[in-house]
Parts: structure tokens; sequence; C-alpha cells
């Protein structure tokens, strides 16, 4: 997807409603600790390989967030954007000081959870907004597989499993957040 697929809508986001309003607040919050993660992981990494993974994930990521820039206005963003820029930032940082395997696992994990948030949101948006999120969620599947690829074969082990399971619930909990403030 590019950032040109898609036209500015001609509707004001808040008239799509409470619901829908705070899933692309919370959407816009996410893709804001995603540039975050990437930048964080860039920052502190010095794996080439990792770095040609961030690097080509972070321009997607980039374009994420100028797209919902372009559809969620200042009023109706989260009012708590450092925070999630800060937290993605660190989650990216902890992971890249983690190394390699470390660094792909945790973007399964961040990104297998974006995929289900997207997909939660998809039975409320219709038309552009339904297109969008597809569009978003197709990039993250992407982001997802390469991750899962890269980590390569053998399974999580105990502490991986946890460390995935930690990352999916912050990530969940920072959803509810943004969708509220
Ligand atoms: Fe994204
Ligand atoms: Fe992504």
């Amino acid at each position: 997807m590019t950032s040109s697929d898609f036209v500015l809508p001609e509707f004001r986001v808040e008239s799509l409603g409470r619901r829908l309003c705070a899933d692309l607040r919370s959407d816009h919050a996410g893709e804001t600790g995603a540039v975050g993660i990437y930048k964080g992981m860039l920052a502190v990494s010095r794996d080439a390989e990792l770095r040609v993974f961030a690097v080509s994930h972070l321009a997607t990521e980039e374009q994420h967030l100028a797209l919902l820039d372009g559809w969620v206005p200042p009023a109706s963003r989260s009012r708590l954007l450092p925070l999630w820029s800060w937290s993605g930032w660190m989650l990216g940082a902890l992971a890249g000081l983690g190394g390699r395997r470390v660094g792909y696992v945790t973007i399964n994990a961040v990104e297998q959870f974006v995929i289900s948030h997207y997909e939660e949101q998809l039975p409320r948006a219709q038309g552009e907004v339904r297109r969008l999120i597809r569009a978003l969620q197709d990039d993250e599947a992407q982001h997802q597989e390469d991750a899962e690829r890269r980590a390569g074969e053998g399974r999580l082990n105990w502490v991986e499993r946890r460390w995935s399971a930690i990352v999916w619930r912050g990530s969940s909990m920072a959803v509810a957040l943004a969708r509220m403030v």
C-alpha cells in the first residue's frame, strides 16, 4: 500500500460515530507507537540484518502514520501521543538490545496483535474506512510474516512465549487507553 492509494475522506472523522472514531484514534496512536518501535530498534542495534529489517518496516509505518495524520484531525487524536511514541521506542530499543531473534520475536508478537486489532474493527467499518483498515492490515500481515520467517524455524521457547504474551497484553492495554484518551 502507498499513501497515494488513498485520498483524504470528505467526511469528518467525528461523523463516523463514537465507536469508529475511537477505533481510528487507537489506530493513529498505534501507528505512532510503531514508528517509535523501529526508531528505538535502530537507535540501539548494530546488527546489520536487524537494521535492514527495521529500516524497511519503518518506511511502511511512517506511511501509515502520515496517512492516519490526514484522516484523524489533531482534535480527535489521542492526547497521550508522546507516551505512545516513547513506549514504542522503549519496546523497540529493548528488543534491539536483546539481539536479532528477540527483535523478530517481538515484532511478530506486536504485528499479530495489530492484525487482530484491525480485524476487530472491520465489522463496524464501511466504505473508504473499511478499505483503509484492510490495507493497513495487509501491510501488517506482511510485517508479521517477515518477522516470523526471519525468526527462523523452531518453536518459541518458554521465555519467548512469556515475552510475546507481555507484548500482547501491553499493546492491548495501550489500545484500550488510546480509545478513551
Ligand atoms: Fe503500521
Ligand atoms: Fe507494521
